[in-house]
């Protein structure tokens, strides 16, 4: 069994696959963790994410890199947007990604594009949304947590840019697809929004069933 999880920038969706893995026992993969890890290298190794060609060498990174807390600030949140919008740096994270939604028991990724390109045939997909404001309030209390000054309008104006550059790439852009469920987790609490998505998942799979 194959869930897609994809969304915007605070939407909820990583809450949502993580739960949606431990309720059905599946192995996750946050795929954005992979597109940070990539600007991390760049960023540490002191070059330019708009490159392609120094981006696409970073994609050979070092694994334990996945474990640094700052793969997640904004800053790398940042220039991950910009490197994923490279489309040698898509096509060098491909297979990996696919491997994984591939494991025998099935799997759970979340990301940008998991319905759309890495596993369009997934068994059910949910694409979770929240306005920009109430995302902005999300990642703003997350960044005070952690000591970060940052003001919310400062939060607010880099999640519209991410969104923006997320949407409009040429390549696999942020975009609901066609059979996703969507969830709106606006004014959902975590626990209510947790429920809501299982009950979109079981609904697609009985559909599923019914089908087959
Ligand atoms: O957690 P948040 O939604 O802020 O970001 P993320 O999921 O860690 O992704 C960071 C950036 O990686 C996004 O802004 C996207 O540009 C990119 N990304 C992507 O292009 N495709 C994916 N499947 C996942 C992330
Ligand atoms: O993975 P993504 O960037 O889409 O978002 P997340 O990391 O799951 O959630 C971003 C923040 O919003 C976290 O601090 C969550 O606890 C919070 N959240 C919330 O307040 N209400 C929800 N319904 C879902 C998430």
């Amino acid at each position: 069994m194959i869930i897609a999880v994809d969304g915007p920038a605070a939407s909820g969706k990583g809450t949502i696959a993580r739960a949606l893995a431990r309720h059905y026992g599946l192995p996750h993969l946050d795929t954005g963790l992979l597109y940070r890890a990539v600007a991390a290298t760049v960023l540490r190794d002191e070059l330019d994410p708009a490159q392609e060609a120094d981006a696409v060498a970073a994609t050979s990174f070092d694994d334990l890199l996945l474990a640094d807390e700052w793969l997640r600030s904004d800053e790398v949140g940042k220039a991950a947007s910009v490197v994923s919008a490279h489309p040698l740096v898509r096509s060098a994270l491909l297979q990996r990604q696919k491997r994984f939604a591939a494991q025998p028991n099935g799997a759970i990724l979340d990301g940008r594009d998991i319905g759309t390109v890495i596993a369009p045939d997934a068994d059910a997909k949910l694409f979770v949304k929240a306005t920009p404001m109430i995302r902005a309030r999300r990642r703003h209390a997350e960044l005070q947590k952690i000591g970060s000054t940052v003001s919310l309008d400062r939060v607010l104006s880099d999640i519209r840019a991410r969104d923006d550059r997320d949407s409009t790439r040429a390549q696999a852009p942020l975009v609901a697809a066609p059979d996703a469920a969507v969830l709106d987790t606006s004014f959902l609490s975590i626990e209510s929004a947790i429920l809501k998505a299982i009950q979109l998942v079981e609904t697609q799979l009985a559909r599923k069933r019914e089908l087959t």
